[in-house]
C-alpha cells in the first residue's frame, strides 16, 4: 500500500514539473516569435514560401497580430502573404504545364516531343522558323459514370487507353469473320466488337473476340429503335462518344478492313482526328491547289480553289478531347435531322468548313494519314498493284471500300500480302463492273 501511494505522489509530483516546463517552453515561444517578427518581418516568411502547402489564412493573421499587437507589421505580413498566394498560383500553373508536357512525351513515342503546348497562356513569339501553334488539345477528365459497364470492359481491352472499335450486325458476318482473323494475326489484342444484335453476340463469344454489347432498350439506343435510318446512322458516332468520354482513344473501323501490321505503331497521335484518305495520289490526299478556269472573266479568268478528298469516316483514330466530342455531337445532331445526309459528308463537312457568318466552325486538329500504310482499295487496284516498287510495301491496313465485292477482295488482299501468292490481285479490274 505505502509504496504505491509513493509512486503516485512521485508521479504527481512530476507531472506539475512537466506542465510548467511547458509553459515556459510556450513563453519562450511566443517571445522568439516576436523577436523574428521584429528582426525580419519579410525576410521570416519569404525564406519559408516553398514550404507553405496551404496559402496563409486569416487566422494565422490573427495569431501574429494578438502575439506582437502591431497593425503596421499586419499590413506587411498582408502583403507578404498576398505575395506568397500569387507565388503559389504560379507555381501551381508551371507544374501543371510540366505534367502535362510529360504526359504528352510519354504518350507521343517521338513525334509529341516536338510539340509546343500552351495551353492558354500568354507567349511571345520566337525567331523565324522556330514557332508552331498549338495542336495536340489536352483530352478531357474520364467519367465512368456515363457507362460503367463499358468502362469495365475497356480497363481489360484496351492498351494504353487505346483500342479499336467496329460495330457489327448480322448483315456483315462474314467479312467479320475475316476483320478479326487478321486483327488476331497481326497479333493485336486491343480491339473490341460493339455486337448490335444477338446473332453477332454469339459469334463473337464462339470465337472469343471481346465484345460489348448494347443493351437495345438502354438510353440513345431507343432513340435508334424507334427513330428511321438517319437516326440508327447517328447513331456510331453518339456510342463513340462514350468511349471518350470514359477517356479512350478510339480508333473506329470499318469490317471491309484486311490487317495486315499493328496500326497503333503507326500512328502521329497530335491531332484530335486522323484519319485515312479516301484520296488516290498524294495531292488528292493530302490536298492541291485546284484553278478553276472561267474565261469569260478574262484578266481574272482563274480562281484558285483548296481541294483534298474527303476523309474515310470508316477509319479514323480519335482522341478523347472536347473538340472530337464536339465534332461526334456535331455530326449525330445533322444525321438525326436530315434524313437525306450521308455520314461521312457530313463528318467532313463539320472538319473541315470554316466559321462563316451565322457558324462557328469546329476547332479540331486533323491529320491524313498516310496512302500507303493506311490503304483505300482504289489505291491498291489502281496503282500499288501495278507498281514494282510500291507493290514491294506492306500496308498497315487496306480498306476495300471502293469496291462492291468487298469479301472476294479483302481475301485476295490475304492471299498477296500475307500468303505470298504473287498473282492474287490480278484478275480484278480497277474498279466495279
Ligand atoms: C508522295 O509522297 C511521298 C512522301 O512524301 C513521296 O515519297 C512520294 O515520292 C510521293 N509520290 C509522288 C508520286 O509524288
Amino acid at each position: 500500500m505505502a509504496g504505491r501511494r509513493e509512486g503516485l505522489l512521485t508521479r504527481e509530483k512530476g507531472q506539475s514539473l512537466q506542465v510548467s516546463r511547458i509553459i515556459i517552453a510556450v513563453m519562450i515561444g511566443v517571445l522568439l516569435g516576436c523577436v523574428f517578427a521584429l528582426l525580419s518581418p519579410r525576410g521570416f516568411f519569404s525564406s519559408n514560401r516553398y514550404i507553405h502547402s496551404r496559402p496563409i489564412g486569416i487566422s494565422d493573421l490573427q495569431i501574429e497580430s494578438s502575439a506582437c499587437e502591431s497593425s503596421e507589421r499586419l499590413n506587411a505580413l498582408k502583403s507578404d502573404i498576398l505575395s506568397v498566394t500569387e507565388k503559389n498560383s504560379e507555381l501551381k500553373k508551371q507544374i501543371k504545364s510540366l505534367t502535362e508536357k510529360l504526359r504528352l512525351s510519354e504518350q507521343g513515342k517521338g513525334h509529341a516531343q516536338q510539340q509546343f503546348v500552351m495551353l492558354g497562356e500568354k507567349h511571345k513569339a520566337g525567331p523565324f522558323g522556330t514557332v508552331k501553334g498549338l495542336r495536340t488539345n489536352p483530352t478531357v477528365i474520364p467519367d465512368e459514370s456515363v457507362n460503367p459497364r463499358l468502362a469495365k470492359i475497356l480497363e481489360k481491352v484496351a492498351i494504353s487507353k487505346e483500342l479499336i472499335v467496329a460495330l457489327a450486325n448480322s448483315n456483315v458476318k462474314a467479312m467479320l469473320e475475316v476483320w478479326f482473323s487478321n486483327i488476331k494475326r497481326a497479333g493485336i489484342p486491343n480491339y473490341l466488337v460493339v455486337a448490335l444484335d444477338d446473332n453477332i453476340e454469339e459469334f463473337c463469344k464462339s470465337n472469343d473476340v471481346p465484345f460489348y454489347r448494347r443493351d437495345p432498350n438502354e438510353g440513345i439506343d431507343t432513340i435508334a429503335k424507334t427513330g428511321g435510318n438517319h437516326a440508327v446512322s447517328a447513331l456510331k458516332f453518339r456510342i463513340l462518344r462514350e468511349f471518350l468520354q470514359l477517356g479512350y482513344s478510339v480508333l473506329l473501323s470499318d469490317v471491309d478492313i484486311v490487317y495486315l501490321q499493328n496500326p497503333f505503331d503507326y500512328l502521329y497521335r497530335d491531332s484530335d482526328v486522323e484519319s485515312m484518305s479516301d484520296g488516290h495520289s498524294n495531292a488528292t490526299a493530302y490536298g492541291y491547289n485546284d484553278v478553276f478556269d472561267e474565261p469569260a472573266m478574262g484578266w481574272a479568268r482563274y480562281a484558285h480553289t483548296m481541294r483534298i478528298w474527303v476523309y474515310n469516316s470508316g477509319f479514323f483514330y480519335i482522341r478523347p478531347t472536347l473538340p472530337s466530342i464536339e465534332l461526334l455531337d456535331r455530326v449525330a445532331d445533322r444525321l438525326s435531322h436530315d434524313s437525306k445526309s450521308w455520314d461521312q459528308a457530313v463528318f467532313n463537312e463539320e472538319l473541315f468548313f470554316p466559321s462563316r457568318p451565322g457558324k462557328d466552325g469546329l476547332h479540331a486538329a486533323k491529320r491524313t494519314m498516310d496512302i500507303y500504310l493506311f490503304m483505300n482499295s482504289k489505291v491498291l487496284f489502281k496503282t500499288v498493284r501495278k507498281d514494282a516498287r510500291l507493290k514491294k510495301l506492306k500496308p498497315v491496313i487496306v480498306h476495300v471500300n471502293y469496291h462492291p465485292d468487298k469479301f472476294a477482295r479483302m481475301k485476295a488482299v490475304v492471299d498477296f500480302y500475307v500468303n505470298g501468292k504473287q498473282d492474287a490481285l490480278e484478275h480484278f479490274p480497277d474498279g466495279s463492273e
